[in-house]
């Protein structure tokens, strides 16, 4: 089987979690490629006639299925911390993590990078980014500037040591002239970081060969992106965007898969825009249908707890989701949570300083300008939760889903009716038929 990708077609939280997990039983390896733990993906299952939630944050949604292989890729940045700590939670509500496998390539969240991506967003003040304070940027910095500390490091403590000394010497001086913090002692790292490497050691593997391997085999690899095409760094709204590329390209770089490899790209698109954090968001409401969809969609962020800002569906920006991720599938969820409004403004272009713009404008500035030009759909009342098929549901949800498909540029193949795994509704396999 080729590989398949599914990546978030807005700014995250568009429900990448359900969605891996729905594909569960089908798939062999879950890689995940980009990010860290800014991640927060969740999924909820039943058990014992009980809906059980969990929220993963470093964890390939993949390791929720008994018969899938979680990955950690090279494209990863590791807060060891929080791995053992997300292992041990899993453990204890009897979920097997032992078939975790992790990139011996991928960087490592060293405890000084947390602390200059929380001083760094105060020292900006006005300017922040509203990152989620877990140490991502300055990590992928450190990688970029061949700085960084990579997972194979901890088995040889004289680089490691090395690779630390260099990497102080310079933190050090920016923590204490610049920000008037404390030094870090290079030994404190050490013992921090070495204190995992034992129980680290048997899932460090050559990933890349690992799904290489896999491929040959005939198995399927999904490959999960952490984030979302908006929050990507080379494609999204920068600066205000995550340090990584979570969009399709970043699954090959970030794996160790080559492109020729996958055919199918999924994108999870929400029926309505979410975002966290600082950034342009032209369809944001500041008013009681924003409110609406916050309570509602429950729209507070599973990582940081911050209340999402919210707006409505922006199309230009699922079809720049289409043209940059090359998107064959796309799940539309959270459609229940449209119920009950008499009208639902779907955004179909822009406006700026008087110029209609029906494609991302390129300039940043111009985006940050965009007024969203607005087509008004009938909405829907009727309980759509318990819908499985498309036939089930309302004519206006059905037209709703069938002019986003129009405008976005992709086939719907499913649609999200709830949080839990069976409230969905397939109309074509998402295994790249
Ligand atoms: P991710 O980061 O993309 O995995 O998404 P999050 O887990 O951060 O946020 C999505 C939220 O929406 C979670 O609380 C999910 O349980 C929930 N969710 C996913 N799909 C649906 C859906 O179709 N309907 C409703 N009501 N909730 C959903
Ligand atoms: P999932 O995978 C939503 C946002 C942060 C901030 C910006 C940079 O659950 O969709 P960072 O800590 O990455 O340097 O923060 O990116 N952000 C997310 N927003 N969902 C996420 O992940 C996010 N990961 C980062 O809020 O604006
Ligand atoms: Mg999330």
């Amino acid at each position: 089987m080729p590989a398949i990708v599914l990546v978030g077609a807005q700014w995250g939280d568009e429900g990448k979690g359900k969605a891996t997990d729905l594909m569960g039983s089908d798939v062999d390896y879950v890689v995940k490629f980009n990010g860290g733990n800014n991640a927060g993906h969740t999924i909820v299952i039943e058990k014992n006639g009980k809906r059980e939630k969990y929220a993963l944050h470093l964890l390939p949604s993949g390791i929720l299925t008994p018969t899938c292989t979680p990955v950690i890729g090279n494209g990863v940045v590791i807060d060891l911390a929080v791995l053992f700590e997300e292992l041990d939670g899993l453990e204890a509500r009897g979920v097997d993590t032992s078939r975790l496998l992790v990139s011996a390539n991928a960087h490592i969240i060293a405890p000084y990078n947390r602390v200059l991506d929380k001083v760094n967003e105060r020292f900006l003040g006005s300017r922040k980014i509203g990152t989620t304070g877990r140490g991502i940027g300055p990590t992928y910095a450190d990688k970029m500037a061949r700085n960084g500390i990579r997972v194979q490091d901890l088995f040889d403590e004289k680089i490691l040591r090395q690779k630390v000394e260099a990497a102080l010497a310079l933190k050090n001086q920016i923590l204490a002239k610049i920000y008037n913090r404390r030094a870090v002692e290079v030994d404190e790292v050490l013992e921090e970081l070495l204190g995992y490497a034992e129980r680290l050691r048997p899932m460090v593997a050559d990933t890349s060969l690992v799904l290489e391997q896999a491929l040959n085999e005939g198995k399927t690899v999904l490959l999960e992106a952490g984030q979302a095409t908006l929050l990507d760094v080379d494609h999204g709204t920068y600066p205000f965007v995550t340090s990584s590329n979570a969009t399709a390209g970043g699954a090959c770089t970030g794996s160790g898969i080559p492109p020729t490899r996958v055919n199918t790209v999924i994108a999870i698109l929400k029926a309505y825009s979410t975002r966290v954090g600082e950034g342009p968001f032209p369809t944001e409401l500041f008013d009681a249908n924003g409110e609406f969809l916050r309570k509602t969609g429950a729209e507070f962020g599973t990582t940081t707890g911050r209340p999402r800002r919210c707006g409505w569906v922006d199309t230009v920006v699922g079809r720049y989701a289409t043209r940059i991720n090359g998107v064959t599938d796309f799940v539309v969820t959270k459609l229940d949570v449209l119920t009950g409004l008499d009208t639902i403004p779907v955004c179909v272009a822009y406006d700026v300083d008087g110029v209609r713009h029906d494609e991302m404008p390129v300039n940043q500035t111009d985006f940050h300008h965009a007024k969203p030009i607005y087509e008004d759909l009938p909405g829907w009342w009727e309980d759509i939760s318990t819908c499985r098929t498309f036939g089930d549901l309302p004519a206006n949800a059905q037209a709703y889903v069938l002019r986003l498909e129009q405008l976005i540029g992709a086939r719907v193949s499913a649609i999200g009716v709830g949080p839990g795994r069976d409230e969905i509704i397939s109309r074509h396999s998402l295994l790249g038929d």
